[in-house]
């Protein structure tokens, strides 16, 4: 059994969705052993509490970026952590954290990266006039939303569209593509040149 640590600063849909597709069966070999948010308004928090999940909220204000990723580092190390799950972490990892879990942090962005990395992805990308945008799951680095990529979903941009109906259609990918790259990499079935991952054939 493989142990997730989820990490978020608000809302928390990518947690629910990842938690409701453990739940029906389709991350096979794998738990939700922490939820850790940084805010302790998240509202992420008090659902994961509902659903019966451990959940800690380990302030960042007023701390060195540092001194806090070791204090987070330390909770998901204490729940034996396998996959650390950045779901709306609204904050940037210090290399020291990085180099903790090699190849075993997640992201999930709301855009198809490298086009309209940092805030309000979005909303970045409808300003600008993007015909099509979707999200991107990677690999963390030490580089903001800048890791390899494990899956993209594209999502069309409609002349009806405004900011926010294109937000929620991304965000229905989004809950798609969270579970399918946690399955790959869990599953093992890929292999990583330079920044390409390619899918390999199941064992
Ligand atoms: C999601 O759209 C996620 O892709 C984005 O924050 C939102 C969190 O929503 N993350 C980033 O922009 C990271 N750079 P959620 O709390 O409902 O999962």
């Amino acid at each position: 059994m493989k142990n997730l640590g989820i990490l978020l600063s608000g809302r928390g849909s990518n947690f629910v969705a990842l938690a409701d597709s453990i739940a029906a069966g389709r991350i096979p070999g794998a738990r939700i052993a922490i939820v850790i948010s940084n805010r302790a308004d998240a509202p992420g928090i008090e659902t994961a509490r509902q659903r019966g999940l451990e959940a800690l909220v380990i302030p960042s204000k007023g701390k060195e970026r540092e001194v806090h990723d070791r204090e987070v580092v330390a909770a998901l190390n204490h729940r034996h952590v396998d996959l650390v799950c950045l779901a709306g972490y609204m904050r940037l990892l210090s290399p020291w954290f990085v180099r903790q879990f090699p190849q075993r942090i997640l992201n999930i962005h709301p855009s198809l990266l490298p086009a309209f990395p940092g805030l309000e992805a979005q909303q970045q990308a409808f300003a600008y006039g993007v015909k099509v945008s979707g999200c991107t799951v990677h690999f963390v680095d030490e580089e903001l939303d800048h890791g390899a990529i494990i899956v993209q979903k594209t999502v069309p941009v409609l002349d009806s569209d405004d900011e926010h109906t294109l937000a929620d259609r991304i965000l229905e990918q989004e809950h798609i593509a969270y579970s399918e790259a946690i399955n790959m990499v869990l599953e093992g079935t890929f292999e990583i040149a330079g920044r390409r991952l390619r899918r390999t054939r199941r064992l």
